[in-house]
C-alpha cells in the first residue's frame, strides 16, 4: 500500500455536514455517534492534489478565474484512458456541482408540471430538485430479484407513454451500487427516443467501480441517441473533493448546451473557483494510482461487513455493490417501523441514511457509507451487532 487509508482523521469541527450537522439535518444528537449517512469519505484527498492545492494557496492570489484548456484536457484524457470514451471538447459544459446542473438542465428541457421519471429506491436529492423546480416526480420502481435490482421497462414505458418528459438515471446507481449494462441503457434510450423524452444520466459514481468491474457510460450508446442525452460527471465524488464544486455536463445537442450555458450566465454562475479547478485538473492527471488502491480498500470494507453480517446477523442482507462504497441493508427481518429502526441505530451509536428517504421502496432498509478507515468500520460493526440482533 502506498497510501494510508487507515488513519482516523478528526472531521468534527470542520463544518462537515456528515460529522457536524446531524442535529440540523436529521434532528439526531448524541456524542460518539459514527456518521454513516452523507456520501463522502473520511480519507484525505490524493497527496498530489493536496500538494497542488498547497502550492496554489502559497501563490496567494485568488482573483476571478476561468476554466483553462488544461482542465478540459485532463478531463477528456481521464475519460479516454480510464473509460475508453472519447469526449469532444465542445460538448462539455461545466457547472458548480452535479445537482445544480441537473436543476438547470431540467429548467432547460422541461416545463413546469412536466413529469420526470426517477428510478426508485433512488437518491432523494433528485426528487427534491424535481419538486422544488415544480416538476412532477414519477417513480419507476426497481424490482428486487435474487440477482439484485432490475429495471422495470414495462412500467418505464407506461410512464413515458403517459407523457413524462425526462428520465434521470443514476449510473451507477445510488443507493444500490448497480452498474447498468449496455443492453439496459439501450432499452431506456430506445424508450426515450420512441416517446421523445430526454435522458439525463448522472454518472458521478462512474469512476468508483469496485475491482473487476467496469461501468458503462451512456456516452457509449449509439450516436443517434446523443441528441437527447445529457451525461453528468465530476471528480468530486471520486477524489473526495465534494465541497470544492465543479462538475462536467456532456451535452452533444448544441442548442440545449447553449441554453444551459446562457442560463448559467443569467445566474452569474460563469466564474469558477480557482482551487476547485486546480484540484480537479491535478486529480484527473495524477489520481489514478490513489484511486486504484482506494477501491481495493473499499472492497475490503464491503467484504468485512458482509462477513460480519454472515457471522453475527444472518437475517440482515445486502447485494454486494458493483460500484461505490454504499451498502443498502435489508433490515426487514427485524419487523420494525422506520422510526424504531432508526432509533435502534442511534441508540447503538450509528447514524445511517434511512431507506425511506430514497423516494419510494426503501422502507425497512438503511444505506450505510463504508468510506471510512477500517478501525471506524470495526467499531461500527460491533455496534451493529447490538442494533440489529433479533430481540
Ligand atoms: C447520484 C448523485 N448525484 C449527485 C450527487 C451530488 O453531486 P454534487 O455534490 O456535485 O452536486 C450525489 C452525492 O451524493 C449523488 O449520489
Amino acid at each position: 500500500m502506498n497510501f494510508n487509508f487507515d488513519e482516523v482523521i478528526q472531521r468534527r469541527g470542520t463544518s462537515s455536514i456528515k460529522w457536524d450537522c446531524m442535529e440540523q439535518f436529521l434532528t439526531v444528537s448524541g456524542h460518539d455517534l459514527i456518521p454513516m449517512w452523507v456520501s463522502d469519505y473520511d480519507f484525505r484527498a490524493p497527496p498530489t492534489v493536496l500538494h497542488a492545492l498547497q502550492e496554489r494557496v502559497e501563490h496567494g492570489i485568488f482573483g476571478y478565474s476561468e476554466r483553462n484548456q488544461e482542465y478540459y484536457d485532463a478531463f477528456i484524457n481521464w475519460y479516454q484512458n480510464k473509460h475508453k470514451i472519447a469526449i469532444e471538447r465542445q460538448s462539455i459544459a461545466t457547472i458548480q456541482g452535479v445537482l445544480p446542473g441537473i436543476a438547470l438542465i431540467l429548467q432547460t428541457i422541461t416545463d413546469v408540471d412536466d413529469g420526470v421519471v426517477l428510478q426508485t429506491p433512488g437518491y432523494g436529492a433528485f426528487a427534491n430538485i424535481v419538486n422544488l423546480n415544480q416538476r412532477q416526480v414519477i417513480g419507476n420502481r426497481l424490482v428486487q430479484t435474487k440477482k439484485g435490482y432490475q429495471m422495470d421497462f414495462d412500467h418505464l414505458e407506461s410512464c413515458l407513454h403517459a407523457g413524462a418528459k425526462a428520465v434521470i438515471l443514476c449510473n451507477p446507481h445510488n443507493p444500490l451500487g448497480r452498474i447498468w449494462q449496455l443492453e439496459e441503457l439501450e432499452r431506456v434510450a430506445l424508450l426515450c427516443e420512441r416517446f421523445n423524452a430526454w435522458l439525463i444520466s448522472d454518472e458521478i459514481w462512474g469512476d468508483l467501480c469496485l475491482p473487476g468491474q467496469q461501468y458503462i457510460s451512456a456516452l457509449s450508446l449509439d450516436e443517434r441517441f446523443h441528441q437527447r442525452l445529457i451525461v453528468a460527471t465530476s471528480s468530486s465524488k471520486t477524489f473526495g473533493l465534494s465541497s470544492l464544486r465543479i462538475s462536467n455536463f456532456v451535452i452533444a445537442n448544441s442548442q440545449i448546451r447553449e441554453q444551459f450555458t446562457r442560463q448559467m450566465s443569467a445566474l452569474g454562475l460563469d466564474v469558477y473557483n480557482a482551487l476547485a479547478m486546480h484540484a480537479a485538473t491535478t486529480a484527473y492527471q495524477t489520481g489514478e494510482p490513489w484511486l486504484a488502491e482506494l477501491m481495493e480498500y473499499l472492497q475490503a470494507n464491503i467484504d468485512y461487513l458482509q462477513q460480519h453480517l454472515a457471522t453475527y446477523l444472518p437475517h440482515i442482507h445486502f447485494h454486494p455493490p458493483q460500484a461505490g462504497y454504499l451498502v443498502w441493508l435489508d433490515c426487514r427481518a427485524l419487523n420494525l417501523s422506520d422510526e424504531q429502526l432508526q432509533q435502534r441505530f442511534i441508540d447503538c451509536g450509528i447514524v445511517p441514511s434511512m431507506g425511506n428517504t430514497f423516494i419510494e421502496g426503501g422502507s425497512g432498509f438503511v444505506r450505510l457509507n463504508l468510506g471510512c478507515p477500517k478501525a471506524t468500520l470495526d467499531v461500527a460493526c460491533q455496534r451493529l451487532t447490538h442494533a440489529l440482533s433479533i430481540k
